[in-house]
């Protein structure tokens, strides 16, 4: 893992919220060297999120990415609080990461008003909500932006940065440059819209995927089936911008005109997912969902969706491409490049490429579809 952050004017962060995500992200911070004050409601919420951060950092020991050394000095460097004025007295960068409701992020944003230094930085970290509401209690909002990390933080390498008009120039390179050095790839976007872009572009595709089982086209292991098989492995090597190039904009043109109108458009949360949550099937975390877990299927779900992951970041660093655009292709404008000519066996001429070989005959491990 890269140590460049040792060098960070960053000394000091304080995390707030000790949920999923809140101790992910002090973990991302203390094994880049940097001191982490965790603050949660309680002295319950507290042990909760400590205990988080020890179980993310031996992971990352187990996997090989810290050492035993690295990882001791990441634990010693923990400290925990409920008090806003101890807790982010010393820090020059904050993330805020507390439930999803916009009334308790503004009642966070008024403490850290009142107590956090005047040149600090103050992130959010949720997933959808409007930088400008959160930002509203706030005598300076110009040091605030979203930085949406995406699950878990410690091996995943997008942030989404989401601005607002009050955020000043310098506090957004400040925080872009401060993720880079922590190993991420921040993404600017370019205006605040809800689901960020990942989860637009997820949603889009869990949209479609509930209408599919739901029309009777397909299972839940056939969608799983197909997307491993097929355009998942792809999209790691290669955008998929990148790739509906590749195929011809012709192409997709006749594809759109008899597509679109099949495709679902849903305005509301649907059928399957509410049935579902009506008869208590939550998911992993109540033994069904659109599959039936066990404990064991969720630990070896948990392992395997981490293990890409791990394996880029023990890659030597330089050898993975970390850009939002890794082939260096200029998406098309003023300075466009011209293309270099498709042979006879391109992608472009086999849209669909080559299939991969078969990864998984039940891509959940043992989750078992359910009927
Ligand atoms: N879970 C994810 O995968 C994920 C990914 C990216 C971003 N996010 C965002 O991060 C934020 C936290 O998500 P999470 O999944 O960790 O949530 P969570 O529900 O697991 O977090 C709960 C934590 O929020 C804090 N909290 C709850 N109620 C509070 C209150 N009234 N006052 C102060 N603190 C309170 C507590 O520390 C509690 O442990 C959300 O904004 C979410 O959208 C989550």
């Amino acid at each position: 893992m890269n140590r460049r952050t040792e060098h960070s004017p960053v000394k000091h962060a304080t995390v707030i919220g000790c949920g999923m995500i809140g101790p992910d992200i002090a973990t991302v911070l203390l094994t880049h060297g940097i001191a982490v004050t965790l603050m949660g409601m309680d002295e319950n919420d507290l042990e909760a999120g400590r205990e988080a951060v020890q179980r993310d950092i031996s992971e990352l020991q187990a996997a090989g990415i810290v050492s035993e050394d690295q990882a001791g000095r990441a634990i010693e460097s923990l400290s925990s609080t409920t008090d806003y004025a101890e807790g982010v007295r010393d820090a020059e960068i904050v993330f805020e990461a507390v439930l999803e409701d916009v009334a308790i992020k503004q009642s966070i944003f008024q403490k850290l008003d009142r107590h956090a230094r005047s040149d600090a930085l103050l992130c959010s970290s949720t997933s959808g909500l409007s930088p400008h509401d959160i930002a509203e209690p706030l005598r300076d909002p110009s040091r605030m932006a979203v930085t949406h990390f995406w699950n878990p933080p410690y091996l995943v390498p997008l942030v989404e940065i989401v601005p607002h008009r009050a955020l000043a120039p310098e506090a957004r390179e400040t925080i872009g440059t401060f993720l880079t050095e922590l190993g991420k790839v921040p993404v600017f976007l370019k205006k605040d819209i809800a689901g960020h872009i990942g989860n637009r572009l997820q949603h889009a595709l869990y949209r479609e995927a509930l209408y599919l089982i739901e029309e009777g086209v397909a299972s839940p292991d056939d969608i799983d089936r197909v997307v491993l098989n097929s355009f998942g492995p792809r999209f790691s090597a290669v955008g998929p911008m990148e790739y509906f190039d590749s195929c011809g904009l012709d192409l997709h043109q006749k594809v759109q005109g008899y597509l679109y109108p099949t495709l679902c458009n849903a305005p509301e949360p649907q059928k399957i997912l509410l049935d579902n949550i009506e008869a208590g099937n939550l998911g992993t975390k109540s033994g069904r969902g659109l599959y039936a877990w066990s404990s064991s299927g969720s630990d070896e779900f948990r392992s395997r969706r981490n293990s890409r992951f791990i394996q880029k970041l023990k890659q030597p660093s330089g050898t993975e491409p970390t850009d939002t655009n890794p082939t260096g292709a200029e998406p098309s404008g003023t300075n466009a490049k011209a293309a270099e000519p498709e042979g006879p066996n391109s992608e472009a001429s086999n849209p669909e490429g080559p299939t991969p070989e078969a990864t998984a005959t039940n891509p959940a491990g043992t989750g078992q579809p359910t009927p």
